[in-house]
């Protein structure tokens, strides 16, 4: 079709211009600052409003300026062995003729000193830089999702560090795969937390424990910083971004990518090739999707599934054919990259390969179902809980697309929303969490549906499955970073592991359900298996029965009916045991299930299936009924 054509056509234009994609995403080796063999430094920029380009730094004087085509080059020498140094770098604009001071869009290294506002383009070199231990693990064919974010990993009230990370978090979350949520497209928010090769070691050690290793990485909008961003950088409006109000994004004040330029491209592709082949990342999370692919950026819009919202002149082509290039690259060079759109708008095809006209991600995020448990919890009481609406937002997927369900992220975490278990136990979390008394029916009802909605959204909502650091053991609180608004305090921006270390309390019970939900899924592999069939969903009774890579799934939510002798359909007959009971002690459950109860079907024909059996099973709390 029409896109799939211009798509084929940019990359023809690629492979011919520079020889071949490879070379072209490799521009980062011969843009911004290199070594020379006589140890001098060459800056190449692409700054087409610019009239001269300077550069000086620490270790010398240098500078020298020139022009070629359309890219500008500066030399310098380096005096002797330095391997950490700051570049000043000035540019003269041809339209104003003012002195500009610009970081390069190709800085390998910014750091920033406590009193200052904008970064610093450093120099790092180091002699002996940081050399790869461990292979990048093979695929996963179940995603299970660890989301961090470094800085905040720790539960002292201050900013974390790489080498933190690797050595007190990894452990925790050995043999799932996780990601970071890092905001830049250059290296600066990364360089808080350590330098390049406490990143590499991170990335490392992660590999070592099978872990794969995804970077939130936003190609959708840049910062307006003009010091230390890419605004402005050679003077004009336009360069990276479009020229005039297409280049400003008016509810974020960001800047937006002009994706029909040559140099942008170059640009964005190239940054993608360096976490792959400098950091060994195994893939990315691209952020705010749904804003490329819009001309209307979602801004005001809201998506029915009608298909004209996804086709005709709001859509962004050049956005599109961008996307494709970017997973056409990445699948091609790193087969085992993995690729995942946060997009709203449920674009059909996001997923799909770009041969049979999609545009090529292996995963998108279901951002509506952690919106929709938040709902449910603010507004409807328990015995009000619209299962079928429910059901219908967890399995209202596309076919053949696949999809990376959560009951809650950093979105909910941060403030002004809370984590699920704060929705469910609020202020009670402070003082009666002791499994040491008994439980208060606040608690009860929270640890109960903490454990459902989660398990639930994982058997049901996807393909992938993700969770925000803390939330496994249900985290309460929100999370705040320091501002002017909260006086700059770390208080809310921690993760407080020490609570799930401490013995007698319930966050251990909580931990305890979800390292096992982990450890069944790992078994038996229902993400990977195709999407489940529900054969009960009995609204007043408040049941969900489905079936999911031959495991039996049922669930009750209903506050104070337990059942004896409730029917049930399977599509096999055989035998039956509980593999995952909610209600074990060690859970916090009530202990009221027969662990090891064997069921045998029974060839009675049941709600579209040739099998079925009876099974009795218990409300979520003990203290209604
Ligand atoms: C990071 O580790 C260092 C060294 O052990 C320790 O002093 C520091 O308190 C840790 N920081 C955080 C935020 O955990
Ligand atoms: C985007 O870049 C293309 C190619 O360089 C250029 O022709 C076009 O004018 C730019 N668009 C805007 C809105 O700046
Ligand atoms: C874009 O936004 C900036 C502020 O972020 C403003 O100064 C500029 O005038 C805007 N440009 C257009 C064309 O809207
Ligand atoms: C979809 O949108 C088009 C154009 O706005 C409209 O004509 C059509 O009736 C809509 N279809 C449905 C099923 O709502
Ligand atoms: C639960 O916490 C409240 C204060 O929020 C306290 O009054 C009550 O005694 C606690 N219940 C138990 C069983 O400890
Ligand atoms: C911040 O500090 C000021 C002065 O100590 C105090 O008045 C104010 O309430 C504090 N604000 C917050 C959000 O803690
Ligand atoms: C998740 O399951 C894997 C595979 O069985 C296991 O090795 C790992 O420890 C589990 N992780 C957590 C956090 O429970």
């Amino acid at each position: 079709d029409h896109l799939y054509k211009r798509f084929a056509e940019r990359l023809a234009q690629l492979e011919e211009a520079e020889g071949a994609f490879d070379y072209f995403t490799l521009s980062y080796r011969s843009f911004g600052i290199q070594r020379r063999s006589d140890n001098g430094l060459v800056l190449r920029e692409w700054a087409p409003g610019a009239e001269v380009i300077f550069l000086t730094g620490d270790f010398s004087k240098c500078h020298h300026a020139e022009t070629s085509l359309s890219y500008i080059q500066a030399q310098t020498l380096l005096n002797g062995q330095i391997y950490e140094a700051k570049y000043k770098r000035f540019i003269v604009s041809k339209e104003t003729g003012e002195c500009l001071f610009r970081i390069s869009p190709w800085a390998k290294h910014v750091t920033k000193t406590l009193d200052s506002v904008t970064y610093d383009w450093t120099h790092w070199d180091p002699p002996q830089p940081y050399q790869f231990q461990h292979p990048r693990p093979p695929r996963p064919s179940s995603l299970r999702i660890y989301e961090a974010h470094v800085g905040i990993s720790s539960p002292e009230e201050k900013i974390a560090s790489y080498k933190n990370f690797t050595r007190d978090v990894l452990p925790r979350i050995k043999d799932l795969a996780h990601q970071f949520t890092t905001k830049t497209t250059h290296s600066l928010s990364l360089s808080r937390f350590g330098t390049p090769g406490d990143l590499k070691h991170l990335v490392d050690a992660a590999h070592s424990m099978g872990i794969t290793v995804l970077l939130d990485m936003v190609h959708s909008h840049a910062s307006s910083n003009t010091e230390d961003g890419l605004n402005y950088f050679d003077g004009t409006d336009s360069c990276f971004f479009h020229g005039c109000s297409r280049g400003n994004h008016s509810l974020w004040g960001s800047r937006l990518f002009n994706y029909s330029s040559w140099e942008v491209v170059r640009f964005l592709l190239s940054n993608l090739r360096w976490w792959m082949e400098e950091y060994h990342f195994d893939g990315f999370r691209f952020d705010a999707v749904t804003s490329m692919l819009y001309h209307h950026h979602g801004i005001g819009t809201s998506f029915s599934g009608n298909y004209s919202e996804y086709f005709g002149i709001h859509v962004d082509e050049d956005a599109l054919v961008y996307l494709m290039l970017v997973n056409h690259i990445l699948h091609k060079l790193y087969p085992q990259c993995i690729t995942v759109a946060e997009d709203v708008s449920g674009m059909p095809g996001l997923c799909r390969s770009i041969e049979e006209g999609g545009l090529g991600f292996d995963y998108r995020l279901t951002m509506a179902v952690p919106d929709k448990w938040i709902q449910v919890l603010k507004e409807v009481r328990d015995e009000d809980w619209d299962l079928e609406n429910i059901v219908h937002t967890l399995t209202n997927r596309r076919r053949g697309e696949a999809s990376i369900t959560y009951a809650e992220s950093h979105d909910q975490a941060l403030v002004g929303d809370k984590s699920l278990a704060f929705w469910l136990m609020d202020k009670e979390m402070y003082t009666n969490m002791s499994a040491l008394i008994a439980m208060t029916p606040v608690i009860d009802r929270g640890i109960q549906l903490h454990k459902l909605i989660r398990l639930l959204t994982h058997s049901l909502g996807g393909e992938g499955y993700l969770n925000f650091m803390g939330n496994e053991f249900g985290h309460p609180e929100w999370l705040d970073f320091p501002r002017k608004g909260n006086n700059e305090s770390y208080y809310y921006a921690r993760r407080q592991f020490n609570l799930v270390d401490i013995e007698h309390l319930r966050y251990r019970q909580l931990y305890s359900f979800d390292h096992d939900m982990n450890l069944t899924e790992d078994k038996y592999g229902w993400l990977a298996a195709g999407q489940a069939a529900v054969t009960t969903l009995n609204q007043a009774d408040k049941v969900i029965v489905f079936e999911r890579s031959n495991l039996l799934f049922i669930f009750n939510f209903h506050p104070c009916n337990s059942y004896i002798d409730y029917r049930v359909a399977v599509e096999h007959a055989g035998k039956y045991k509980i593999k995952l009971n909610s209600d074990k002690l060690q859970y916090g459950g009530h202990g009221r299930l027969v662990q090891d109860t064997v069921f045998f079907t029974e060839p009675m024909p049941f709600n579209g299936r040739a099998q079925s059996f009876l099974v009795s099973f218990i409300s979520i709390t003990t203290f209604h009924s």
